[in-house]
């Protein structure tokens, strides 16, 4: 615990870097407010907030250096032009390696989900299918589904942030984790940042606290280093890692295909990929920067290669990411302290100001500097991109409504659920104005559907099979 001597340091390192605003309700504060904001104080690199704010705020930098190189698109591979014969070799490929121990899934959840509104973890939130499923009890069924039938224990590397990190393990540890082994789940925070206005003083968040968030999903390499997941996959003897976020729910996670695809290419990365709905599609794309694998983000797209056609007729920049990556091991481990660059984002926060109140801004009032996962991609030289189909792998939950919301997940994995039981022998009449939903611990991808078990609910509106 932090003793006056500690306080009086965080003082003065505060009002050497212009930030003595952040003690101006010191004396309101009770002994243990005072020694969190004093520890928080000592933990912010303020050297680096304030290059950051000079070189991304006030110079108006939109983040990293573009001298990378001339773009060229990176092409993602249709998973449906491979031959069937091809395909069951990289399912074999892919269930080889489950099987061996081989693979582990690492989740992406200490995003705020700001646009979503909703509080807390987003890995927490039901999408509204009829089984009140949370996006984190899809996922663990997914992986117990996997487990069983490679006959071997998929470890699941979760990260957290500050704010969300004890809700989301309570939520597993108040499910029994969902029927996995606690052994096999391990949660780690990842990093913070402190969030500065537009002359760059960091906001208070109350009037002992600052404004913190999470360093972006970025943050997510060293945080595997540090918090030991890196060593623990060591010891299980993992050799690729199946990265994903947690907003997407229909996510496949560690899909053999992909995961034996992955291993047939044999560069340190692959990434999963969508075709753009539209041209226009806000979504960023896979491409080469000065040869090297990246993404293209939507902003940064000239109109020209937003329309621009290849030879077979598909557009140049046509593979969206959709985070789904894995990564090998070795690559993750000699490059997961990397520097990468920062990128800001301007944003509404509320904040205690200089009057006391706290104040809802209704414009952006703050800037947020947070790191992006694909920035770590040109490390790896080459990658390969599976794209695959979007209706039955892409649902992301992203907003509140309409676009990428919980409505149109819902509709998406409800509509795949119907296909997987037609294709398994069920009229198409029969299903007409019901609700299919199957759980992943009875399907993983389709494969093995009870047909008595849906016929037998043919008189209810919903049929769930379990
Ligand atoms: P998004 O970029 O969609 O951000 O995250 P978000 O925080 O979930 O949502 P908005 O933008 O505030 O509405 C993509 C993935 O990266 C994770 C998210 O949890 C999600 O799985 N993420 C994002 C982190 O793990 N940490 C972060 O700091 C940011």
């Amino acid at each position: 615990m932090p003793d006056t001597a500690t306080q009086s340091q965080a003082r003065e390192r505060a009002s050497r870097h212009g930030q003595s605003h952040l003690f101006r309700y010191w004396e309101e504060l009770n002994p243990a407010e005072k020694d969190t904001l004093a520890e928080q104080v000592l933990s912010v690199d303020f050297e680096q907030l304030a290059a950051l704010h000079r070189d991304l705020v006030v110079s108006h930098g939109s983040g990293p250096a573009a001298d990378e190189g001339p773009i060229t698109p990176l092409r993602a591979k249709p998973w449906d032009g491979f031959p069937i014969a091809e395909r069951a070799a990289y399912a074999n490929q892919g269930m080889r390696a489950l099987r061996e121990g081989k693979v582990a899934a690492f989740l992406v959840a200490g995003g705020q989900g700001t646009r979503l509104g909703h509080n807390g973890p987003k890995g927490i939130f039901d999408i509204g299918l009829p089984s009140r499923k949370s996006l984190f009890q899809l996922q663990a069924e997914r992986i117990l589904r996997l487990s069983r039938q490679a006959g071997k224990t998929i470890p699941w590397y979760i990260m957290t942030s500050e704010d969300n990190h004890a809700e989301t393990t309570g939520f597993f540890k108040d499910r029994r984790f969902f029927g996995l082994s606690e052994r096999d789940v391990f949660f780690f925070k990842q990093g913070e940042m402190a969030v500065v206005d537009d002359a760059g003083k960091v906001l208070l968040a109350s009037k002992g606290r600052l404004s913190m968030g999470p360093n972006g999903n970025g943050g997510c390499f060293l945080a595997l280093a540090k918090s030991g997941a890196l060593d623990d996959m060591k010891r299980r003897g993992v050799e690729h890692v199946f990265f994903y976020g947690v907003d997407n729910a229909l996510v496949r996670v560690c899909d053999p295909h992909f995961v034996g695809f992955a291993l047939a290419e044999g560069h340190p990365a692959a990434s999963k990929a969508v075709i753009k709905a539209q041209p226009e599609e806000k979504v960023g794309v896979l491409c080469l920067r000065g040869g090297k694998p990246s993404v293209l983000e939507y902003s940064e797209m000239t109109e020209e290669m937003i329309y621009a056609k290849g030879d077979d007729g598909r557009y140049r920049y046509d593979s969206a990411n959709i985070a789904t990556h894995m990564f090998t091991h070795a690559f993750l481990e000699k490059h997961a302290a990397a520097a990468l660059p920062f990128h800001v984002a301007h944003k509404k926060i509320a904040h205690v100001d200089a009057s006391g109140a706290l104040a809802n801004p209704d414009k952006p009032n703050a800037w947020k500097f947070e790191l992006f996962m694909f920035d770590l991609f040109p490390l790896a030289g080459a990658m390969a991109g599976l794209l695959v189909s979007r209706e039955e792998e892409f649902a992301p939950v992203k907003n509140k409504d309409g676009v990428d919301s919980p409505a149109s997940a819902r509709a998406l994995l409800l509509d795949l659920h119907r296909k997987w039981a037609i294709a398994a022998g069920i009229g198409e009449d029969e299903l007409r104005g019901k609700l299919v939903e199957i759980s992943p611990l009875a399907s993983y991808g389709g494969e093995g559907i009870n047909t008595a078990l849906i016929r037998s609910q043919l008189g209810n509106p919903i049929i769930h099979v379990s």
